[in-house]
Protein backbone atom coordinates (compact mmCIF):
# COMPACT_ATOMS: atom_id res chain seq x y z
CA UNK A 1 0.00 0.00 0.00
CA UNK A 2 1.11 3.40 -1.08
CA UNK A 3 -0.70 6.33 -0.71
CA UNK A 4 -0.69 9.01 -3.81
CA UNK A 5 1.86 11.91 -2.75
CA UNK A 6 0.41 14.59 -1.91
CA UNK A 7 1.63 16.16 -5.62
CA UNK A 8 -0.49 13.80 -7.22
CA UNK A 9 -3.36 14.42 -4.44
CA UNK A 10 -3.48 18.24 -5.61
CA UNK A 11 -3.61 17.50 -9.09
CA UNK A 12 -6.68 15.07 -8.58
CA UNK A 13 -8.52 17.74 -6.99
CA UNK A 14 -7.53 20.07 -9.61
CA UNK A 15 -9.05 18.20 -12.25
CA UNK A 16 -11.97 17.41 -10.12
CA UNK A 17 -12.65 21.02 -9.93
CA UNK A 18 -11.30 22.90 -12.97
CA UNK A 19 -12.06 19.64 -15.30
CA UNK A 20 -8.52 20.71 -17.10
CA UNK A 21 -4.99 19.94 -16.26
CA UNK A 22 -2.13 20.91 -18.56
CA UNK A 23 -0.07 18.36 -20.09
CA UNK A 24 2.51 17.71 -17.77
CA UNK A 25 -0.69 16.88 -15.24
CA UNK A 26 -1.88 14.71 -16.96
CA UNK A 27 1.57 12.81 -17.29
CA UNK A 28 2.07 12.80 -14.20
CA UNK A 29 -1.44 11.42 -13.25
CA UNK A 30 -0.79 8.45 -15.97
CA UNK A 31 2.74 7.33 -15.19
CA UNK A 32 2.16 6.96 -11.39
CA UNK A 33 -0.75 4.83 -11.48
CA UNK A 34 -1.28 2.71 -8.68
CA UNK A 35 -4.14 1.20 -7.01
CA UNK A 36 -4.49 3.65 -4.62
CA UNK A 37 -4.85 6.70 -6.63
CA UNK A 38 -6.66 4.90 -9.25
CA UNK A 39 -9.43 4.42 -6.33
CA UNK A 40 -9.05 8.00 -5.55
CA UNK A 41 -10.05 9.18 -9.11
CA UNK A 42 -12.85 6.50 -9.40
CA UNK A 43 -14.26 7.77 -6.26
CA UNK A 44 -13.67 11.61 -7.89
CA UNK A 45 -15.12 10.26 -10.96
CA UNK A 46 -18.61 8.84 -9.49
CA UNK A 47 -19.04 12.22 -7.40
CA UNK A 48 -18.70 14.35 -10.81
CA UNK A 49 -21.04 11.88 -12.12
CA UNK A 50 -23.73 11.91 -9.18
CA UNK A 51 -25.40 15.52 -9.95
CA UNK A 52 -25.84 14.65 -13.33
CA UNK A 53 -27.14 11.37 -13.81
CA UNK A 54 -26.83 9.46 -10.28
CA UNK A 55 -26.72 5.86 -10.37
CA UNK A 56 -29.11 5.69 -13.80
CA UNK A 57 -27.20 3.84 -16.62
CA UNK A 58 -28.47 4.43 -19.69
CA UNK A 59 -29.15 1.57 -21.93
CA UNK A 60 -28.46 1.34 -25.83
CA UNK A 61 -29.77 -1.07 -28.24
CA UNK A 62 -27.00 -2.43 -30.78
CA UNK A 63 -28.04 -4.00 -33.49
CA UNK A 64 -24.53 -4.88 -35.74
CA UNK A 65 -26.46 -4.67 -39.37
CA UNK A 66 -23.78 -5.90 -41.70
CA UNK A 67 -20.35 -7.17 -41.44
CA UNK A 68 -19.37 -6.38 -44.57
CA UNK A 69 -16.57 -3.67 -44.63
CA UNK A 70 -14.15 -1.91 -47.66
CA UNK A 71 -11.88 -1.44 -44.82
CA UNK A 72 -8.49 -3.09 -43.86
CA UNK A 73 -8.03 -1.33 -40.47
CA UNK A 74 -5.12 -3.60 -38.86
CA UNK A 75 -6.70 -4.82 -35.34
CA UNK A 76 -10.03 -5.24 -36.88
CA UNK A 77 -11.81 -8.92 -37.04
CA UNK A 78 -13.78 -7.93 -40.00
CA UNK A 79 -11.06 -6.07 -41.77
CA UNK A 80 -11.57 -6.79 -45.90
CA UNK A 81 -8.80 -9.09 -46.32
CA UNK A 82 -9.97 -11.47 -43.40
CA UNK A 83 -11.48 -14.00 -46.10
CA UNK A 84 -12.16 -16.34 -42.88
CA UNK A 85 -15.37 -14.47 -41.89
CA UNK A 86 -18.58 -15.55 -43.14
CA UNK A 87 -20.49 -11.90 -44.04
CA UNK A 88 -23.92 -11.18 -43.70
CA UNK A 89 -25.76 -8.13 -44.36
CA UNK A 90 -29.27 -7.64 -42.09
CA UNK A 91 -31.88 -6.74 -45.18
CA UNK A 92 -33.90 -3.13 -44.18
CA UNK A 93 -36.66 -5.30 -43.45
CA UNK A 94 -35.02 -6.98 -40.55
CA UNK A 95 -33.32 -4.04 -39.30
CA UNK A 96 -36.84 -2.38 -38.40
CA UNK A 97 -38.15 -5.51 -37.34
CA UNK A 98 -34.87 -5.69 -34.74
CA UNK A 99 -35.35 -2.08 -34.12
CA UNK A 100 -39.14 -2.65 -33.26
CA UNK A 101 -38.17 -5.41 -30.90
CA UNK A 102 -36.20 -3.31 -28.66
CA UNK A 103 -38.53 -0.70 -28.97
CA UNK A 104 -40.95 -3.16 -27.10
CA UNK A 105 -38.18 -3.99 -24.73
CA UNK A 106 -37.93 -0.82 -23.71
CA UNK A 107 -35.18 0.84 -25.59
CA UNK A 108 -35.34 4.37 -26.85
CA UNK A 109 -31.91 4.12 -28.05
CA UNK A 110 -31.07 2.10 -31.08
CA UNK A 111 -27.89 2.00 -32.40
CA UNK A 112 -27.19 0.63 -36.33
CA UNK A 113 -23.96 -0.16 -36.35
CA UNK A 114 -22.13 -1.95 -39.31
CA UNK A 115 -18.85 -2.20 -41.73
CA UNK A 116 -18.26 0.45 -44.50
CA UNK A 117 -20.51 -1.39 -46.64
CA UNK A 118 -21.53 0.07 -49.86
CA UNK A 119 -24.80 -1.42 -49.96
CA UNK A 120 -25.94 1.03 -47.10
CA UNK A 121 -25.75 3.92 -49.68
CA UNK A 122 -27.31 7.07 -48.28
CA UNK A 123 -30.84 5.83 -49.93
CA UNK A 124 -31.58 2.94 -48.42
CA UNK A 125 -30.00 3.89 -44.89
CA UNK A 126 -31.84 7.03 -44.48
CA UNK A 127 -34.77 4.81 -45.76
CA UNK A 128 -33.96 2.18 -42.90
CA UNK A 129 -33.63 5.29 -40.39
CA UNK A 130 -37.05 6.72 -41.23
CA UNK A 131 -39.02 3.48 -40.76
CA UNK A 132 -37.35 3.02 -37.63
CA UNK A 133 -38.30 6.78 -36.78
CA UNK A 134 -41.52 5.37 -37.63
CA UNK A 135 -42.61 2.41 -35.94
CA UNK A 136 -40.68 3.37 -32.41
CA UNK A 137 -41.81 6.69 -31.71
CA UNK A 138 -39.66 8.78 -28.95
CA UNK A 139 -36.37 6.61 -29.95
CA UNK A 140 -32.89 8.45 -30.65
CA UNK A 141 -31.74 6.77 -33.62
CA UNK A 142 -28.18 6.47 -33.47
CA UNK A 143 -25.61 5.49 -36.23
CA UNK A 144 -22.29 3.67 -36.24
CA UNK A 145 -21.96 3.22 -39.77
CA UNK A 146 -18.18 4.98 -40.56
CA UNK A 147 -16.92 7.26 -42.70
CA UNK A 148 -19.15 8.99 -45.15
CA UNK A 149 -18.70 12.91 -46.52
CA UNK A 150 -20.87 15.80 -45.29
CA UNK A 151 -23.77 15.35 -47.54
CA UNK A 152 -24.33 11.74 -46.48
CA UNK A 153 -24.26 12.83 -43.32
CA UNK A 154 -26.46 15.47 -43.50
CA UNK A 155 -28.86 13.13 -45.66
CA UNK A 156 -29.07 10.56 -42.72
CA UNK A 157 -29.60 13.61 -40.40
CA UNK A 158 -32.32 14.98 -42.39
CA UNK A 159 -33.70 11.22 -42.09
CA UNK A 160 -34.21 11.36 -38.50
CA UNK A 161 -30.79 10.13 -37.11
CA UNK A 162 -29.75 11.92 -34.27
CA UNK A 163 -26.75 10.52 -33.01
CA UNK A 164 -23.33 9.67 -34.65
CA UNK A 165 -20.66 7.38 -33.42
CA UNK A 166 -17.10 7.12 -34.89
CA UNK A 167 -14.37 6.45 -32.64
CA UNK A 168 -11.41 8.73 -33.53
CA UNK A 169 -9.11 5.49 -32.52
CA UNK A 170 -5.76 7.61 -31.35
CA UNK A 171 -5.43 10.90 -31.54
CA UNK A 172 -1.82 11.16 -32.95
CA UNK A 173 -1.52 11.12 -36.43
CA UNK A 174 1.60 8.56 -36.72
CA UNK A 175 -0.18 6.73 -34.60
CA UNK A 176 -3.28 6.24 -36.30
CA UNK A 177 -0.85 5.44 -39.88
CA UNK A 178 0.44 2.25 -37.85
CA UNK A 179 -2.80 0.78 -37.13
CA UNK A 180 -4.41 1.70 -40.56
CA UNK A 181 -3.67 0.86 -44.50
CA UNK A 182 -2.49 3.84 -46.09
CA UNK A 183 -6.02 4.31 -47.75
CA UNK A 184 -7.45 5.63 -44.50
CA UNK A 185 -6.03 9.44 -42.81
CA UNK A 186 -6.40 11.07 -39.33
CA UNK A 187 -7.15 13.90 -40.65
CA UNK A 188 -10.04 12.38 -42.42
CA UNK A 189 -11.42 11.23 -39.72
CA UNK A 190 -11.14 13.83 -37.59
CA UNK A 191 -12.82 16.29 -40.71
CA UNK A 192 -15.73 13.58 -40.54
CA UNK A 193 -16.12 14.02 -36.84
CA UNK A 194 -15.90 17.47 -37.36
CA UNK A 195 -18.55 17.84 -40.54
CA UNK A 196 -21.28 15.19 -37.98
CA UNK A 197 -20.88 18.08 -35.32
CA UNK A 198 -21.95 20.41 -37.80
CA UNK A 199 -24.51 18.83 -39.42
CA UNK A 200 -25.78 18.82 -35.94
CA UNK A 201 -25.52 15.34 -34.35
CA UNK A 202 -24.42 14.32 -31.01
CA UNK A 203 -21.12 13.19 -31.76
CA UNK A 204 -19.37 10.26 -30.60
CA UNK A 205 -15.90 9.75 -30.48
CA UNK A 206 -13.29 6.90 -29.00
CA UNK A 207 -10.14 5.17 -28.67
CA UNK A 208 -9.03 1.35 -27.81
CA UNK A 209 -6.81 1.05 -24.86
CA UNK A 210 -3.38 -0.64 -25.19
CA UNK A 211 -3.96 -0.95 -29.00
CA UNK A 212 -0.40 -1.50 -30.77
CA UNK A 213 2.18 1.06 -30.28
CA UNK A 214 0.19 2.95 -28.55
CA UNK A 215 2.43 5.05 -25.56
CA UNK A 216 1.85 6.92 -22.42
CA UNK A 217 2.20 10.13 -24.99
CA UNK A 218 -1.04 8.71 -27.04
CA UNK A 219 -2.49 8.93 -23.98
CA UNK A 220 -1.65 12.38 -22.77
CA UNK A 221 -2.55 13.25 -25.93
CA UNK A 222 -6.58 11.41 -25.91
CA UNK A 223 -7.33 13.29 -22.64
CA UNK A 224 -5.94 16.65 -24.24
CA UNK A 225 -8.71 15.67 -27.28
CA UNK A 226 -11.59 14.59 -24.88
CA UNK A 227 -10.73 17.96 -23.07
CA UNK A 228 -10.72 20.30 -26.46
CA UNK A 229 -13.36 18.30 -28.47
CA UNK A 230 -15.45 17.45 -25.87
CA UNK A 231 -17.66 14.39 -27.74
CA UNK A 232 -21.25 14.02 -25.96
CA UNK A 233 -20.22 10.65 -26.19
CA UNK A 234 -16.67 8.66 -25.76
CA UNK A 235 -16.18 5.16 -26.53
CA UNK A 236 -13.55 3.60 -24.70
CA UNK A 237 -12.53 -0.30 -24.49
CA UNK A 238 -9.47 -2.44 -24.30
CA UNK A 239 -8.07 -3.93 -27.50
CA UNK A 240 -8.72 -7.38 -27.69
CA UNK A 241 -6.72 -9.26 -30.27
CA UNK A 242 -7.91 -11.04 -33.14
CA UNK A 243 -6.83 -14.28 -34.37
CA UNK A 244 -6.83 -13.87 -38.06
CA UNK A 245 -5.72 -9.90 -38.20
CA UNK A 246 -1.87 -9.02 -38.60
CA UNK A 247 -2.34 -7.60 -34.28
CA UNK A 248 -2.89 -11.80 -33.67
CA UNK A 249 -0.15 -12.15 -31.09
CA UNK A 250 -0.21 -8.77 -29.74
CA UNK A 251 -1.06 -8.17 -25.89
CA UNK A 252 -4.46 -6.82 -24.84
CA UNK A 253 -5.66 -3.61 -22.91
CA UNK A 254 -6.03 -3.87 -19.31
CA UNK A 255 -8.75 -3.79 -17.32
CA UNK A 256 -7.35 -1.16 -14.95
CA UNK A 257 -5.80 1.21 -17.43
CA UNK A 258 -9.50 1.32 -18.95
CA UNK A 259 -10.68 1.68 -16.07
CA UNK A 260 -8.11 4.32 -14.66
CA UNK A 261 -8.95 6.33 -18.20
CA UNK A 262 -12.86 6.34 -17.32
CA UNK A 263 -12.33 8.06 -14.24
CA UNK A 264 -10.13 10.68 -15.57
CA UNK A 265 -12.39 11.36 -18.40
CA UNK A 266 -15.50 11.60 -16.29
CA UNK A 267 -13.38 14.48 -14.42
CA UNK A 268 -12.27 16.09 -17.55
CA UNK A 269 -15.69 16.29 -18.73
CA UNK A 270 -18.58 15.71 -16.02
CA UNK A 271 -21.30 15.96 -18.80
CA UNK A 272 -20.23 12.93 -21.17
CA UNK A 273 -22.09 9.85 -22.02
CA UNK A 274 -19.50 6.98 -21.40
CA UNK A 275 -20.23 3.33 -22.03
CA UNK A 276 -18.82 0.91 -20.27
CA UNK A 277 -17.72 -1.70 -23.60
CA UNK A 278 -18.62 -5.20 -24.60
CA UNK A 279 -14.44 -5.23 -24.80
CA UNK A 280 -14.46 -4.49 -21.20
CA UNK A 281 -16.96 -7.35 -20.26
CA UNK A 282 -15.24 -9.52 -22.68
CA UNK A 283 -11.31 -8.96 -20.61
CA UNK A 284 -13.31 -9.01 -17.17
CA UNK A 285 -16.54 -10.89 -16.31
CA UNK A 286 -17.63 -7.79 -14.01
CA UNK A 287 -15.80 -5.57 -16.21
CA UNK A 288 -18.73 -3.78 -17.10
CA UNK A 289 -19.52 -3.26 -13.31
CA UNK A 290 -16.34 -1.99 -12.81
CA UNK A 291 -17.07 0.54 -15.29
CA UNK A 292 -19.60 2.02 -13.83
CA UNK A 293 -18.03 2.08 -10.62
CA UNK A 294 -15.41 3.92 -12.28
CA UNK A 295 -17.57 6.71 -13.77
CA UNK A 296 -19.02 4.92 -16.56
CA UNK A 297 -22.98 5.81 -17.24
CA UNK A 298 -24.25 3.49 -20.33
CA UNK A 299 -23.99 0.19 -21.65
CA UNK A 300 -24.74 -0.79 -24.73
CA UNK A 301 -26.59 -4.33 -25.53
CA UNK A 302 -26.75 -6.42 -28.28
CA UNK A 303 -30.35 -6.55 -30.29
CA UNK A 304 -29.13 -8.38 -33.37
CA UNK A 305 -30.40 -11.47 -34.51
CA UNK A 306 -29.11 -13.92 -32.82
CA UNK A 307 -28.21 -16.02 -35.64
CA UNK A 308 -25.62 -13.38 -37.25
CA UNK A 309 -23.85 -12.16 -33.86
CA UNK A 310 -20.98 -14.56 -34.06
CA UNK A 311 -20.22 -13.25 -37.35
CA UNK A 312 -19.69 -9.54 -36.12
CA UNK A 313 -16.59 -10.97 -34.31
CA UNK A 314 -13.87 -7.48 -34.02
CA UNK A 315 -11.92 -9.23 -31.33
CA UNK A 316 -11.55 -12.57 -29.86
CA UNK A 317 -14.08 -14.26 -27.09
CA UNK A 318 -17.04 -11.28 -27.78
CA UNK A 319 -19.63 -11.72 -25.00
CA UNK A 320 -23.82 -11.96 -25.37
CA UNK A 321 -23.08 -13.42 -28.96
CA UNK A 322 -25.77 -16.51 -28.03
CA UNK A 323 -28.01 -14.54 -25.15
CA UNK A 324 -31.24 -12.82 -26.89
CA UNK A 325 -32.16 -9.18 -26.88
CA UNK A 326 -34.54 -9.36 -23.82
CA UNK A 327 -31.63 -12.02 -21.89
CA UNK A 328 -29.06 -9.37 -22.25
CA UNK A 329 -31.29 -6.55 -21.10
CA UNK A 330 -32.22 -8.57 -17.99
CA UNK A 331 -28.91 -9.96 -17.16
CA UNK A 332 -27.65 -6.01 -17.34
CA UNK A 333 -30.35 -4.82 -15.05
CA UNK A 334 -29.56 -7.65 -12.56
CA UNK A 335 -25.95 -7.00 -12.64
CA UNK A 336 -26.45 -2.73 -12.19
CA UNK A 337 -28.52 -3.38 -9.58
CA UNK A 338 -26.57 -5.76 -7.57
CA UNK A 339 -23.93 -2.72 -7.49
CA UNK A 340 -26.71 -0.31 -7.07
CA UNK A 341 -27.21 1.13 -10.02
CA UNK A 342 -30.51 0.85 -12.24
CA UNK A 343 -30.85 1.18 -15.98
CA UNK A 344 -33.06 3.43 -17.73
CA UNK A 345 -34.58 2.67 -21.20
CA UNK A 346 -35.31 6.48 -21.77
CA UNK A 347 -33.47 8.88 -24.79
CA UNK A 348 -30.72 9.73 -22.22
CA UNK A 349 -29.73 12.51 -24.00
CA UNK A 350 -26.23 14.36 -22.99
CA UNK A 351 -27.27 16.49 -20.07
CA UNK A 352 -25.22 19.71 -20.35
N1 LIG B 1 -10.35 -4.82 -29.97
C1 LIG B 1 -11.08 -3.88 -29.37
N2 LIG B 1 -11.87 -3.02 -30.02
C2 LIG B 1 -11.92 -3.12 -31.37
N3 LIG B 1 -12.59 -2.41 -32.27
C3 LIG B 1 -12.30 -2.91 -33.49
N4 LIG B 1 -11.45 -3.94 -33.40
C4 LIG B 1 -11.18 -4.09 -32.06
C5 LIG B 1 -10.36 -4.96 -31.32
N5 LIG B 1 -9.60 -5.89 -31.91
C6 LIG B 1 -13.37 -1.22 -31.94
C7 LIG B 1 -12.88 -0.03 -32.75
C8 LIG B 1 -14.10 0.36 -33.56
C9 LIG B 1 -15.23 -0.23 -32.75
C10 LIG B 1 -16.48 -0.48 -33.53
O1 LIG B 1 -14.72 -1.43 -32.26
O2 LIG B 1 -12.49 1.02 -31.87
O3 LIG B 1 -14.24 1.75 -33.72
FE1 LIG C 1 -25.67 -10.16 -22.62
FE2 LIG C 1 -25.28 -10.52 -19.90
S1 LIG C 1 -25.46 -8.70 -21.06
S2 LIG C 1 -25.76 -11.99 -21.44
Amino acid sequence: MSQPSAELVALVDQLASEHHLDDEGYRALLANRSPELAELLAEKAVEAREPIYGKKVFVRGLIEISNICKNDCLYCGIRRSNTNVERYRLEPDTIVDCAREGWELGFRTIVLQGGEDAYYADEVLGDVVRRICESCPDTAVTLSMGERNRESYQHLFDAGASRYLLRHETANPEHYARLHPATMSWEHRMQCLRDLREVGFQVGAGFMVGSPFQTMEHLVQELRFVEDFKPDMCGIGPFIPHHDTPFRDEPAGTLDMTLYLLSLIRLIYPNVLLPATTALGTIDPRGREKGMLAGANVVMPNLSPVAVRKQYELYDNKICTGEESAQCKGCLGLRMNLIGYEISVDRGDIRK
